[in-house]
This record gives structure tokens, sequence and C-alpha cells, in this order.
């Protein structure tokens, strides 16, 4: 399969403010996410996570290595991907259907048959009928599958997702998450997830790449072999649990 995005020896480094000590958040950072994969990231709080998730959507300039996206250096953001952030950024202003098109309008107009597309997105995220609310009326759950739908709009190969779930209920949670590999396996898409949450990332990826404390650097990489479709029952499977306590232990060993 080919590489999708490839981070070699990434390093980032926050140069602060005043007389701030710079902070070294990325420390050599090597990745390959294949065409196609789902592949999550678990390490520390504060360890870096975020941060290569900006850089390689370009949103952040690196201090070393490269990024490459489709076999090509990337120098910024670019409608190949799209950023799905941990707490709800839409638009308070904007309804549903506001939301969604909204980087549309930007990037590429909309037509019919860009209109039809928008439609079966909202479909496909569960928001059929909401698509004249505004986000102070949707719940939790539903201000995050308007994210994602928001993400989805612009036809990116590549979804970035930033602990996308951590703002809602457990319940909730579980069922975003069946929903996210049912989006995935319907659109193709590579998935590049941070979460904190290490049942999650197993239940979700083929691999899971485990970051040490900050400065991140790859402790380990994991590929997740249970079969798909996956289901709740999964969840509990001693399988699963097999590679969750792997993953904890880790996090937890020291460095
Ligand atoms: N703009 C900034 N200026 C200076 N330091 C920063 C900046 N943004 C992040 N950092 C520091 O860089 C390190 C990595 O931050 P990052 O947000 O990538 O961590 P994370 O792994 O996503 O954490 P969490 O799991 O809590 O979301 C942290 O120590 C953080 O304090
Ligand atoms: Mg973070």
């Amino acid at each position: 399969m080919s590489k999708k995005i490839v981070t070699r020896n990434v390093s980032v480094i926050y140069r602060g403010k005043h007389d701030r000590e710079p902070v070294l958040a990325c420390n050599g950072i090597d990745l390959e996410v294949e065409e196609g994969a789902f592949v999550s990231i678990v390490g520390p709080s504060g360890c870096g996570k975020t941060t290569i998730l900006y850089a390689i959507d370009g949103l952040l300039s690196i201090n070393g290595g490269e990024i490459l996206v489709n076999d090509k250096r990337i120098t910024g953001p670019g409608i190949d991907r799209a950023l799905v952030f941990q707490s709800a950024s839409l638009l308070p202003w904007r309804t549903v259907w506001g939301n969604i098109t909204y980087g549309l309008k930007l990037h590429n107009g909309l037509d019919q048959e860009r209109l039809a597309k928008i439609q079966s997105l909202i479909d496909l995220v569960g928001l059929r009928g909401f698509e004249k609310r505004y986000p102070s009326e949707l719940s939790g759950g539903m201000q995050q599958r308007a994210n994602l739908a928001r993400a989805l709009a612009v036809d990116p190969d590549i979804l970035l997702l930033d602990e996308p779930f951590a703002s809602v209920d457990a319940q909730t949670r579980e069922k975003l998450q069946i929903e996210l590999t049912q989006i995935w396996q319907r659109t193709q898409k590579t998935m590049l997830f941070v979460t904190h949450d290490i049942a999650e990332a197993v239940f979700l990826s083929d691999k899971v790449v485990v970051f040490s404390a900050r400065p991140a650097q790859v402790r380990e990489t994991i590929n997740i072999d249970i079969p798909r479709p996956r289901s709740l029952e999964t969840k509990l499977s001693p399988v699963l649990q097999g590679y969750v306590k792997r993953v904890w232990n880790l996090i937890d060993a020291p460095s």
C-alpha cells in the first residue's frame, strides 16, 4: 500500500514569547500512515500530539525533518487535508448547513452536484432534519457530527482528528466511534486520530502509535490485529483488552 503521510525526523520547537524558554514539543517524529488506513496517536498529556497533527496539517512550521503527503513535501495547509478540532469549532452564527458549506464556498463553490453531496454527507453523519439549527441548539454529540461533516465536506484525502470526542458523554462517544468507523469505511479516507482514550484508539485503529512524554518521540507502533467490522462486543473482548494493557504499560513505562 502506498504511503499517504510520512514524517521523517520531525521536530517542532515553540519559541516562547518575551524571554520564555523555547519548548521542544516534538523530537524527531517518524510516522508512516498508509493510504486508507486508520492510525491513532496516544501519549501522555502535553507530550506533543496536537503539535504533530497541526504540523501535518501545515498550520505549524517544523524546525527539523520533513513531512510528506502523497510523496510530496508539504509547505502549508492544503485541501488534501482537513482537521477536526477537539472543541466544537463551529461558527455560532451559522446554521449546521452554513457551517458545513462555509469552507466549500472558499474552495470550490457550490454547484448542484456539490449540494447533493453535502446532503448525503449530512445523512451520513446523522444530522438530517437539523440543517437549519444553530450550534447552540445542538447537543455536544451533534456538534461533533457537524464538525466531522464540515471536515468531510471539502472531500479531503486525509482527516486529522484531535480528540474529537473528548467533550461528549461516554455513551455518545461509543456511538460516535462506531459511526466514525462506518464513515471511514464508506469514504475510504486516511485517518490520523489523536486521543487520550486508549480503548478508543485500539478499537478504531489499524495501528496505534505510542508517544513518549514531551518532547514526543515514537515509543512504539502497535499493529491492531482485530478483524473488522468491529462492534461494541469487540470493545469488551479479551483480545482488545490485551492491546489496551500493552499500550498502557508503554505509556506508563519510564523513559
Ligand atoms: N503555542 C505554544 N507555545 C509554547 N508552548 C506550547 C504551545 N503550544 C503547545 N505548547 C507546549 O508544547 C507541548 C506539547 O503540546 P501539545 O498541545 O502538542 O500536547 P498534547 O500531547 O496535544 O497534549 P494534550 O494531550 O493535553 O492535548 C506542551 O508542553 C505545551 O505546553
Ligand atoms: Mg492536544
